[in-house]
């Protein structure tokens, strides 16, 4: 009786174990969204907290030298929350302009607080955008820089 349950026990663990391995991607790994067509220059990202916590406000640390200008009051962060099984946007992506210009070739440091996280699905997607001309669902349809981290919860 005993051994068996030290056995049960132990196969369970290992089960776990194995288990745990293909959705052990819970912190942020951002690398850029397009490498191979139409690729795009990637931005440095860190967030806090780390993994995102459902309902919990975002901060955001974005970072980077793009080819194009930044402009002051033009020139946007985008980021956006996509539910990877549905692939749908999680929530209306966020938005925010650079208050100070940054020329081409010039690194540049954006830093937001606040960002709105949806209730997070089991597996999603954040893409974080720099770049300009929102579309009527706020996505950029200029895109200066972008990078992206996939993650399980
Ligand atoms: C950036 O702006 C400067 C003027 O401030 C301009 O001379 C330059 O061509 C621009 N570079 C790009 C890549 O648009
Ligand atoms: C950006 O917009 C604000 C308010 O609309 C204004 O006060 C500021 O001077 C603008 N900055 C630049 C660089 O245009
Ligand atoms: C832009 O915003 C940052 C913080 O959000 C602030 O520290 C900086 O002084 C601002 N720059 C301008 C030109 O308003």
């Amino acid at each position: 009786m005993n051994r068996n349950f030290i056995f049960v026990f132990i196969l369970l663990t290992t089960l776990s174990i194995v288990n745990s391995i293909p959705f052990n991607k819970r912190k942020a790994d951002f690398f850029p969204c397009r490498q191979v067509i139409n690729p795009i220059l990637g931005v440095d990202v860190t967030i806090t907290p780390d993994p995102p916590v459902s309902k919990t406000p975002e901060h955001f640390t974005v970072s980077g030298t793009l080819k194009h200008n930044i402009t002051a009051n033009k020139t946007l962060l985008n980021i956006e929350y996509f539910d990877n099984l549905r692939f749908v946007s999680l929530i209306t992506p966020y938005n925010k302009k650079f208050n100070e210009s940054v020329k081409a070739g010039t690194k540049f440091s954006i830093d937001v607080d606040n960002v709105p996280t949806p209730e997070l699905p089991s597996f999603y997607d954040i893409h974080v955008t720099v770049g300009e001309k929102p579309d009527k669902n706020g996505d950029l349809q200029d895109e200066f820089g972008c990078s992206r981290s996939d993650f399980s919860t």
